[in-house]
């Protein structure tokens, strides 16, 4: 719990640091994005076993950030598969892609989106995945709505993001209602498929498009 608490408080002075314009620096913003001792909480690896992703299927990492989670989606999809690592922030994607190259990961795109376009490819992503992110992106049930025409026929879309609760979202709210997401992705035209309980401060929802028949 305390260890927890530093990393939150070192958090937030480094997000403190950003907003003033302190730095821009990738590995900072990634520090304050991941924090230290996240996988505890995270469980990263349940996450993506829970996703039952194959090897060859393409993933978008919508918000990818310092890629917390896009080298774990590009594991799974192995090297016939693809990980498109989205972000506005060009700092991340330049972060990105320079690990990708330093760490051999062949199947890792990174893009730099605008706020309202991830610019993938139109057709052909079997997840849009996205981790913390929801919360940052303006009308969402427009952004989710234009982006099924990237979906392959059986894609899903899995989202990630914290609850409103609790002491450090008062002070720093980085969050959206699990009710919220739902109903937003409803209106996108998607209908909810499963819903994953075991992160303890994060909604984990997966959804599929609303005329998408059951498996
Ligand atoms: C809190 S970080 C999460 C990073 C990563 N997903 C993780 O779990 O560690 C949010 C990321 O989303 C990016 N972002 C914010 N708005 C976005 C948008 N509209 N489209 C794509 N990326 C966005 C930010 O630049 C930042 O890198």
């Amino acid at each position: 719990m305390i260890i927890r608490r530093i990393a939150v408080a070192a958090g937030v002075l480094a997000c403190a640091s950003l907003i003033l314009g302190f730095t821009s620096c990738a590995s900072l913003k990634k520090f304050a994005y991941e924090g230290f001792d996240r996988d505890s909480e995270q469980q990263p690896a349940r996450v993506v076993e829970e996703l039952h992703l194959n090897a060859g299927e393409r993933v978008a990492d919508l918000g990818a950030g310092g890629g917390y989670f896009t080298w774990r989606l590009a594991d799974a999809v192995g090297p016939t598969g693809k990980v498109y690592a989205v972000d506005i922030d060009p700092d991340m994607t330049g972060y990105l892609k320079a690990t990708a190259q330093q760490r051999g990961y062949g199947n890792v795109e990174a893009i730099v989106a605008s706020p309202d376009d991830p610019k993938l490819p139109e057709h052909g992503i079997d997840l849009l995945f996205t981790c913390n992110t929801y919360h940052h992106i303006e009308n969402r049930p427009a952004y989710f709505a234009r982006l099924k025409r990237s979906l392959a026929p059986r894609g899903r879309v899995a989202i990630i993001d914290y609850r409103p609760e609790g002491f450090f979202q008062t002070i720093f709210p980085h969050a959206t209602a699990t009710d919220a997401i739902t109903r937003e992705m409803t209106e996108a035209g998607y209908k909810l498929d499963h819903r994953y309980d075991f992160l303890s401060d994060q909604s984990f929802l997966v959804f599929v498009p609303a005329d998408a028949r059951a498996s």
